[in-house]
């Protein structure tokens, strides 16, 4: 079998010595979609965060392998450039610095020497056109007055330049409404692919409506207490994390795809 894109191993995860992520195993292969559901608090952002080395969160016990290799040690700029992506729940404005600039400066950052200069402005208004964002777009400050909407095509629009291999959505869910969420997913449809593995966060189901996962995992107080396929995200908006939360310890066998 071939080595998975991110296999995360009994990863135990402190925050101000305070432990938030209570051993969770997951392995993502290319080409897959998986979902992270959870209860607010339950520690989704936590795990993105981890995942892309913020230095307030401390793995305390347990792996994070990606393509095989363990990130220990590796910094955030490091993991940016293997080909690890955040979409933050929470995006930053940075007023001063335009879209272009900015993904002019993180594709260099990322390709390094095979970036070309020279390349840029066509491939960056080709993959604009692409998404049907407007060229104004272009000379706007980032995330700077953005509505949710044009956060989501921004962060698109990113994925699409950088091509990471794996790709950390943390999804606002409030404040998106149903037009910014179906931006968000048909950027996911449009950019997932083979190459491509998607750690897909969500606090409700509404976006696995327009996304289909390969697999949906539940994540209640920093452990994932359930992982199935697709009709399981249907099963918690029914029932909502409640009946979940009662279980205090995670059943034996977790399925794992
Ligand atoms: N930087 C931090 N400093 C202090 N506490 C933190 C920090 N990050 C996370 N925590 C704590 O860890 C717990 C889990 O928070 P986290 O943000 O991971 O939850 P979440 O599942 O992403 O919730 P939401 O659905 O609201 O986004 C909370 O108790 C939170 O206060
Ligand atoms: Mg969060």
């Amino acid at each position: 079998m071939s080595v998975p894109l991110l296999e995360i191993k009994d990863l135990h995860v402190q925050v101000e010595g305070k432990e938030i992520l209570k051993g969770i195993s997951l392995r993502v292969e290319k080409g897959q979609v998986h979902a992270l559901m959870g209860p607010n608090g339950s520690g989704k952002s936590t795990l993105s965060n981890t995942l892309m080395g913020h230095p307030k969160y401390q793995v305390t016990q347990g792996q994070i392998l990606y393509r095989g290799e363990n990130l220990a040690g590796l910094k955030t700029d490091a993991r940016a450039r293997a080909g690890i992506f955040l979409a933050f729940q929470y995006p930053t404005s940075i007023p001063g610095v335009s879209v272009a600039n900015f993904l002019r400066t993180a594709m260099k950052a990322r390709f390094g020497e095979a970036f070309q200069p020279k390349e840029f402005r066509k491939t960056f208004k080709a993959a604009m056109a692409e998404l049907g964002i407007d060229e104004g777009f272009a000379t706007r400050y980032v995330n700077d007055g953005f509505s949710g909407g044009e956060k989501k095509r921004h962060e698109i629009l990113q994925m699409k330049l950088l091509k990471p291999e794996l790709a950390i959505l943390d999804e606002t869910d409030s404040g998106l409404d149903i037009d910014a969420l179906r931006t968000v997913a048909e950027g996911i449809n449009h950019l997932r692919g083979p190459e491509l593995g998607i750690l897909l966060i969500t606090h409700y189901q509404r976006i696995l409506n327009y996304v289909q996962p390969e697999a949906v995992h539940v994540l209640i107080n920093g452990q994932i207490i359930r992982s199935g396929g697709k009709d399981l995200a249907h099963e918690l908006e029914a029932k909502g994390y409640a009946p979940y939360e009662v279980l205090k310890e995670p059943p034996k066998e977790i399925v794992s795809k």
